[in-house]
């Protein structure tokens, strides 16, 4: 179970009219302390009101700490630089799901488990082939992995210890088997079963670009830049599709339900389904003689317009993220000996953004979308397929989340309420009177 460590440090003071109430402030072991507005609904008959969450904590956790300000990312501690440049996924997806960073002997086990769990029940072939094959990936991924809600009954007892690792295990295994099956039925071609002698990034490495017709070499560039790729989006504190993972698991559904409900939530544009955009929006400005004319659009409050790959709700400063991406960017492309121009737009961009006005002064900065869809596509992934992968590395965090929140002495059904300023009561009118 989880222990609840958050303490009491103060009272806030609030004054409605002329009653005064007391709240109790908490703060945790890093980051900003927080108001504890349960009582006040019931003490006061006033809710709090904050539509988007901008100074909401939907709950206590141990798992990832973000610092907007200093650009810092921990992973139960570690930050996210170390991580990538000294760990893997499957040990950093430990160290999430467990809070320690694994023993050998605990490495060896967690890793020959997961291995054991990566091929698909041989029916959930057939629901692949109900998509037309020009269905987005993202489609497919969402309506797979809810399918498996249906194969594995065992693991729904989320009270269950057992059950909970086996769907954690099984989600984790299975996420690089579906997301490598999206792609090659999309391409029409045969789909590859895993091969479990092979790490997990170059395992599905293989799932998506060999061929039964051809033997598959990968260089290990290529393989701990995918692994590494996985690491950077693997987490992110309370982020949309994590929170959506949270309320869902909040009434006791169904776990592979609850991560399809994050996969959907993901794939829009201003989340997860940026790096997507990105990309598209780097290919259409082309050439760096044409990024004044997107930075303009980009500003002008007329024009839907945004800079896809730039902002972040909580990064007021550099996402870590996209430092390490741009470093990986690097590697994988003199590795494969490309020039990419929309490598060269992508760097102007930022350079150009970073340095006006309208970017220092909403604190616009590169997130991990930026560069993240110019790796992908240099590693021969469609853009199609970005937030397929983004949603298979973060598939650890959000079952690490939830997880977490089935194991919080604290947790309730997550149920939201509202400011109405719909129409007041009023009588039925007969059609005839209508
Ligand atoms: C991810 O939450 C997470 O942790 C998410 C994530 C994760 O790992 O889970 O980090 C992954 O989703 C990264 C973000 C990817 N999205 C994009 O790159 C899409 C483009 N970015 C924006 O849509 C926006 O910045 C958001 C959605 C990321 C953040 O939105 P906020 O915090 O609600 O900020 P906002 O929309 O209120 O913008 C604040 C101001 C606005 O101007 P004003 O109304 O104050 O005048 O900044 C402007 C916005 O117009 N603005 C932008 C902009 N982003 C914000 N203007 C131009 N281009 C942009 N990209």
């Amino acid at each position: 179970m989880m222990e609840n460590k958050i303490k009491q440090t103060g009272k806030a003071k609030l004054s409605i009219g002329s009653d005064d109430y007391e709240l109790p402030i908490y703060e945790g072991s890093m980051g900003a302390p927080g108001i504890d507005v349960r009582p006040l609904y019931k003490n006061s008959g006033h809710f709090t009101f904050d539509p988007g969450y901008t100074s909401t904590c939907s709950t206590e956790s141990q798992i990832t700490f973000i610092d907007g300000a200093k650009g810092q990312l921990l992973y139960r501690g570690y930050p996210i630089e170390q991580l990538a440049d000294k760990s893997d996924f499957l040990e950093v997806a430990y160290l999430l799901i467990h809070g320690e960073l694994p023993s050998k002997s605990q490495d060896k086990k967690f890793k020959e488990t997961i291995t054991q769990h990566t091929m698909l029940h041989d029916q959930v072939e057939s629901f692949f082939h109900g998509f037309r094959r020009d269905s987005h990936p993202m489609a497919m991924m969402t309506g797979t992995v809810g399918a498996l809600s249906g194969f594995y009954h065992d693991d729904a007892h989320t009270t269950e210890d057992e059950a909970r690792d086996m769907a954690m295990h099984r989600l984790i295994a299975k996420i690089p088997t579906i997301a490598a099956r999206c792609y090659k039925y999309s391409i029409g071609q045969p789909h590859v079963y895993p091969n479990n002698e092979l790490s997990y990034a170059e395992n599905f490495l293989r799932m998506c670009f060999s061929v039964p017709a051809e033997k598959y070499k990968v260089s290990k560039t290529i393989v701990d830049a995918m692994d590494k790729i996985f690491i950077l989006h693997a987490d992110h504190e309370q982020n949309a599709s994590t929170s959506t993972v949270r309320l869902a698991g909040s009434s006791g559904a169904n776990p592979y339900a609850c991560i399809a409900a994050g996969i959907a939530c993901l794939w829009g544009p201003s989340h997860g389904g940026a790096n997507e955009a990105c990309l598209n929006m780097l290919r259409e400005i082309g050439t760096v003689d044409r990024i004044p004319e997107f930075i303009a659009r980009a500003k002008d409050k007329q024009d839907p317009f945004r800079l896809m790959g730039f902002g972040h709700r909580v990064y007021k400063n550099f996402d870590p993220r996209s430092r390490v991406m741009q470093k990986v960017a690097h590697e994988v492309l003199d590795e494969l000996g490309l020039k990419n121009p929309v490598l060269d737009v992508a760097k102007e961009l930022e350079k150009i953004a970073l340095e006006d006005e309208y970017f220092i002064a909403k604190k616009l900065y590169p997130n991990v979308d930026f560069y993240s869809g110019i790796v992908l596509s240099a590693l021969g992934f469609p853009t199609s397929m970005f937030t397929v992968l983004f949603a298979l590395a973060r598939t650890v965090g959000w079952i690490s989340q939830w997880n977490e929140m089935l194991e919080d002495p604290s947790q309730r059904i997550g149920r939201p309420r509202q400011l109405y300023t719909g129409p007041t009561a009023r009588d039925y009118t007969p059609i005839s009177k209508r």
